[in-house]
């Protein structure tokens, strides 16, 4: 790995603090991170070399550390004090970043700032010169929303491409963590007994849940100009959607697996205007109980503007037009204030074709099911029917775990792998531009309807599994959530 310096914009933000800088310590620690990796703090606080290094040796003292560890870590950390608002702090900037000889001409610029500042900042960047790839690479990082809608989406990703191409930059999806996506695609396509299976033949329909117990956590004003179709549907519950239903790809380098997931977007049939009903559910939390403590309805919430309709549910049917996956339904769901916080995909398996037990006790087959449960823990499941003991001919569901199921590892923190995977300049877990571009197209018909349609919203309790006619969704009777991998298939 080559050297590199590596910038944070927003250096005394949240983010720095609690993602950032503790994921760079570790990567110190377990003697990942190239020896002449330098981290310059860009902030408008006037603080010194030796102040910020305090400042982080306090934040990253939150969790147990080797102090000698976090002393050598330390001695990587600079400060540059300028207001981002200002042209000048960026020739400043430069100056800094080229005139002394202990700074890699390598730079990775992280914005750790309102998104509202992307298209500035990197305006700033391409002007003074620290876009400009001559005598060492340059990289900028971004995390979502990498835009509002579509129109914004294109409007933004104009501005960046101004000054950095898309080979330079890195959209940050930490959702996903590394081993999440591995895991999916080793299940996948190193099965060979489950290819001939995965496809509408087969498949009833799949299901992608991300439940959280957790309300807007003090952050609503962000929250509620956003809502949940947004903040998790058209971001990270697409990108699983993608990596259930993609072909295999040439092989696991970035633009394969890219090309991939961008042929399923683009196969996602349009919701048009008038069936936006008929696609998308949407509700928000009213008061509840949530592990046994009431809690707040979304309007009490600090905050809250006491008419929003902003989404705390949405659920959403959406159908990939292409060979493999015609009129199989896709239901994606994700709430705020549920039952319990979960990621899961559920893929439903079709009855089987012969009524083979009829005139036995076996009144109604349950189906196959896999479920991948994704966060917290990393799972794998299939339900298979086997008989009942006993003299009578009755069947039961039995679950086939794989091994390390409900084992709570030591992950590695999604942030640690990503920072690595910048640092290396590997593109693979990062969106490119027509995969967000894509993404919004799929959502955008749902949240113009939604924006227009401002007079009522389906309210559900804090701490249920959310409204219930969402299942109105669903495109025949035997079909319904699943919640968590514990709980029973109908
Ligand atoms: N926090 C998280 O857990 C999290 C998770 C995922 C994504 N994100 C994303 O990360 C980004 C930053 O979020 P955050 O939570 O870290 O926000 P934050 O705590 O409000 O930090 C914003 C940072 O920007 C700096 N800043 C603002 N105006 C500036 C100016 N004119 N000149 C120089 N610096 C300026 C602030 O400096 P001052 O300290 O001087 O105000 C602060 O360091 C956002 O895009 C957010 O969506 C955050």
């Amino acid at each position: 790995m080559e050297d590199c310096t590596f910038v944070i914009f927003g250096a005394t933000g949240n983010l720095a603090k609690i993602k950032l800088l503790p994921a760079l310590y570790r990567l110190d620690v377990a003697g990942r991170l190239p020896a002449g990796l330098k981290v310059v703090g860009f902030g408008r606080r006037d603080w010194s070399d030796e102040f910020w290094r305090e400042q982080v040796h306090t934040w990253l003292a939150e969790k147990p550390v080797d102090e000698t560890a976090v002393t050598r870590f330390l001695q990587r950390l600079h400060f540059f004090a300028g207001d981002l608002v200002e042209e000048q702090a960026f020739h400043g900037l430069r100056d800094y970043l080229t005139g002394a000889a202990q700074f890699s001409p390598n730079l990775i610029f992280y914005m750790a700032i309102s998104p509202a500042d992307f298209g500035r900042v990197s305006g700033y960047l391409g002007k003074v010169g620290l876009s400009n790839e001559q005598g060492g690479w340059r990289r900028l990082v971004i995390e979502k929303p990498f835009g509002y809608d579509l129109e914004s989406a294109e409007s933004l990703n104009a501005r960046l491409n101004r000054d950095f191409d898309e080979t330079q930059i890195f959209r940050i999806d930490h959702y996903l963590g590394k081993g999440t996506i591995q895991n999916v695609l080793v299940f996948r396509f190193a099965n060979l007994m489950l290819e001939p299976l995965w496809n509408r033949n087969y498949i009833d329909h799949v299901q992608i849940t991300h439940s959280e117990s957790l309300g807007t956590e003090g952050r609503a004003g962000y929250y509620d100009t956003s809502g949940a179709l947004r903040d998790m549907i058209q971001s990270h519950l697409l990108q699983l959607l993608t990596l259930v239903a993609m072909e295999p790809p040439a092989n696991l380098d970035a633009e394969s697996l890219r090309d991939e997931k961008v042929k399923v977007l683009r196969s996602i049939r349009p919701i048009h205007q008038s069936a936006v009903n008929a696609h998308a559910f949407r509700a928000q939390y009213a008061a509840g109980r949530v592990d046994g403590e009431s809690a707040p309805g979304y309007l009490d919430e600090p905050g809250v503007p006491a008419n929003s309709v902003t989404e705390t549910y949405a659920a959403l049917k959406l159908y990939i037009d292409n060979w493999r996956w015609r009129n199989v339904p896709f239901y994606l769901r994700t709430g705020k204030r549920l039952e319990k916080s979960n990621s899961m995909v559920s893929i439903r398996f079709k009855h089987p074709p012969q009524q083979l037990f009829r005139e036995t006790q076996i009144d109604r087959l349950k189906p196959n099911w896999i479920l991948m449960n994704l966060q917290p823990h990393d799972c794998i499941r299939l339900e298979m029917q086997v008989k009942q003991q006993g003299l009578e001919m009755r069947a039961e569901t039995t679950r086939l775990d794989a091994s390390y199921c409900g084992v709570t590892q030591a992950q590695l923190d999604a942030y640690e792998a990503l920072l690595l995977d910048v640092i290396d300049g590997d593109h693979s877990l990062f969106l490119r531009y027509d995969e967000v571009s894509w993404a919004w197209r799929v959502v955008d018909p749902v949240l113009k309807a939604w924006s227009s349609e401002r007079d009522f919203i389906h309210t559900y309790p804090a701490g249920s599994w959310g409204p219930k006619e969402a299942e109105r969704l669903m495109v025949r009777q035997d079909q319904r959530w699943r919640n968590t991998l514990e709980e029973d298939a109908e």
